[in-house]
C-alpha cells in the first residue's frame, strides 16, 4: 500500500482493520476536474491531461517526491477559482464567457495584434454597432487593468478552495501564481523567474500544451511553447518539455479513453493523499462555492440549500448518516451550472427556446459530474433530479409520483423555497409567507406536501429563518 503524507491536505494514514471509507483524495479531485474544464471551456480532461503533461515535466526536471505531489494537486486544481470571473468575463465582453475563456488561451496575450483581434471578435457579438464599439474601447482602453482583476479573482478564490479542500501553501500559493510569467509580464503580482514557485511554471506550460495540442496536435503544441520560452516560461523547463515531446509516447496517453485512471496512477506514491468523510465534507463545501461563485445571482445559494434539506431531512427523521448524505447531494446539486454559459445565467431579459434548453442541461450535468466520483456516485441521480415535479412536467427525465425519491423531494423543497427567498441581484428577497403561500399552491403537483409541512416546522422552530426576511 502507497505510505500517506501529512504534506498535503491533513492526510491520514489508513490504520490497521481500518473502516472501509478512507478514500483517495485524487479519486474525488480528479474527477471533478471535469466541471473545471466546462467553466473554462475546454474539451473534457484538460485538467487531467495538463496533470500527466506537467507532471512528467517534474520528473524530467528531478522534482522530489513532496514537490511532485505538489505539482499533482496543483495541476488538477489549478482552474478550481474559475467561476469567480465567468460573471464579470460577461459583463465586460457581452458574450459567452466559456467561448471567451477557450479563445483567450489560444493566443498569445502579451502580443498586441492577437490581443486587438480577440477584443473585436468577442466584444459585444450581436449587438448594435454603437454598443460594440463602446465595449471595444472601454476593454482597449482599461485592458491591463481588467485582465489583473479578471486573473486575481481567478487565482485568489482557487488558490482559497485549494486551502478549503485541506491542501497546503505551497499548492495554493503555486495556483495563485498560475498567471505569472517569466519575464514578470504575468499576473496578478508581475512575478519574475524563479520568484514564481516551480509549480505554477510548470502548471501554466502544461496548459499551454494542452490547449495546442487539443486545436492543432504535438507539432503545434511544441512550436507554440518553444516560441514562448523566455518570456512566458522558464527556458530550462521548455528544453525538458521538448525533449518529451518528440516521443509519440508522451502524448499517446493524452488521447486516451482512460485518462482519468492513468492520472489517477500518476501520483507520488510516497506521497497518496487520503481523505476520510469530515473531509470529503469539506471538499464537498468547496467545491459548493465554486458553483455558487459562477453567478451573482446564485450567491450562497447551494449552501443554503444544503442547511434548509438538512433541517427537513430532520423534521422528515432522516438518520444522521442519511442527513450527511443528502448535504452533499444538496451542497452540489446544481454542479451542473459551470458549464452554462453566464451570458444565459446572468441574462436579464426572457431567455429563448435555445437558451431554456441550456438551462435545462444543468441537471443531467450535475449527475454526470457527481457520477463520476465513486464515493459519491450514490447521490448522483438524487441531486440529478431536483428539477422533477410530482406531475412530471419536471426535468430531466419527467420523472413523475413514486418514481422522485424522498431525498430528491427534499432537496427540490429547499431548491424552490431558496430561489424565492433569497435576494437576487434584480429584486429584493421575497417576505416568508408570501413565499409559502407560493409553495403551498405548489403542493402536490410541483412538490411534496410532507418535506413542505417539515420545512415549516423548522421556519417555527426558528433553526434556519434568522436571514429571511418576515414582512
Ligand atoms: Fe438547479
Ligand atoms: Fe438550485
Amino acid at each position: 500500500m502507497a505510505k500517506a503524507t501529512t504534506l498535503s491536505v491533513q492526510a491520514h494514514m489508513i490504520p490497521e482493520g481500518a473502516p472501509a471509507r478512507m478514500m483517495r483524495m485524487t479519486d474525488i479531485v480528479s474527477a471533478i476536474t471535469y466541471a473545471l474544464d466546462l467553466t473554462e471551456g475546454q474539451p473534457p480532461g484538460h485538467c487531467l491531461r495538463c496533470c500527466a503533461i506537467g507532471l512528467a515535466i517534474g520528473k524530467a526536471v528531478g522534482l522530489t517526491q513532496s514537490c511532485l505531489s505538489n505539482l499533482y494537486y496543483t495541476l488538477l486544481l489549478k482552474d478550481a477559482g474559475c467561476s469567480s470571473n465567468a460573471g464579470r468575463l460577461w459583463e465586460l465582453y457581452g458574450g459567452d464567457d466559456r467561448e471567451i475563456k477557450h479563445d483567450f488561451k489560444t493566443m498569445d496575450s502579451q502580443s498586441i495584434t492577437q490581443m486587438a483581434r480577440f477584443i473585436l471578435r468577442h466584444a459585444g457579438p450581436g449587438e448594435a454597432l454603437k454598443q460594440r464599439l463602446k465595449r471595444v474601447l472601454n476593454i482597449t482602453y482599461r485592458g491591463r487593468e481588467f485582465a489583473t482583476e479578471l486573473v486575481r479573482s481567478r487565482c485568489e478564490r482557487g488558490a482559497d478552495i485549494a486551502r478549503q479542500c485541506g491542501f497546503n501553501n505551497a499548492i495554493a500559493f503555486a495556483i495563485q501564481s498560475l498567471d505569472e510569467h517569466w519575464n514578470g509580464n504575468g499576473r496578478p503580482e508581475g512575478l519574475q523567474g524563479v520568484a514564481i514557485p516551480i509549480e505554477a511554471r510548470i502548471a501554466l506550460l502544461a496548459q499551454v500544451a494542452d490547449v495546442f495540442h487539443s486545436v492543432g496536435g504535438p507539432d503545434k503544441a511544441l512550436k507554440e511553447i518553444q516560441g514562448r520560452a523566455g518570456t512566458w516560461f522558464d527556458p530550462e523547463l521548455v528544453a525538458a518539455f521538448t525533449v518529451l515531446a518528440k516521443h509519440a509516447d508522451f502524448w499517446q496517453p493524452l488521447t486516451s479513453q482512460n485518462v482519468e485512471d492513468y492520472v489517477r496512477r500518476l501520483e507520488p506514491e510516497t506521497h497518496v493523499v487520503f481523505i476520510d468523510e469530515d473531509r470529503l465534507d469539506t471538499v464537498a463545501n468547496a467545491f459548493a462555492q465554486v458553483v455558487d461563485a459562477k453567478s451573482t445571482f446564485t450567491f450562497g445559494h447551494s449552501h443554503r440549500v444544503a442547511s434548509y434539506a438538512d433541517a427537513i431531512a430532520f423534521h422528515k427523521g432522516l438518520a444522521p448518516i442519511k442527513r450527511r448524505w443528502l448535504r452533499r447531494a444538496a451542497l452540489l446539486h446544481d454542479v451542473g451550472k459551470l458549464g452554462v454559459s453566464n451570458s444565459i445565467l446572468d441574462k436579464p431579459g426572457r431567455l429563448t427556446e435555445r437558451e431554456w434548453a441550456a438551462v435545462r442541461r444543468h441537471a443531467r450535468l450535475s449527475e454526470d459530474i457527481i457520477g463520476r466520483i465513486a464515493a459519491l456516485a450514490d447521490i448522483a441521480a438524487i441531486a440529478g433530479a431536483h428539477h422533477e415535479r410530482l406531475d412530471g412536467k419536471g426535468y430531466p427525465r419527467g420523472l413523475s409520483g413514486d418514481a422522485i425519491l424522498l431525498e430528491t423531494r427534499i432537496i427540490t423543497v429547499a431548491d424552490i423555497f431558496d430561489a424565492l427567498t433569497a435576494t437576487r441581484p434584480y429584486r429584493d428577497a421575497m417576505p416568508l409567507q408570501k413565499a409559502l403561500d407560493i409553495m403551498t399552491a405548489m403542493q402536490g403537483t410541483a412538490i411534496d406536501e410532507s418535506c413542505l409541512a417539515a420545512l415549516e416546522a423548522a421556519l417555527d422552530e426558528g433553526t434556519i429563518s434568522q436571514h429571511l426576511k418576515k414582512e
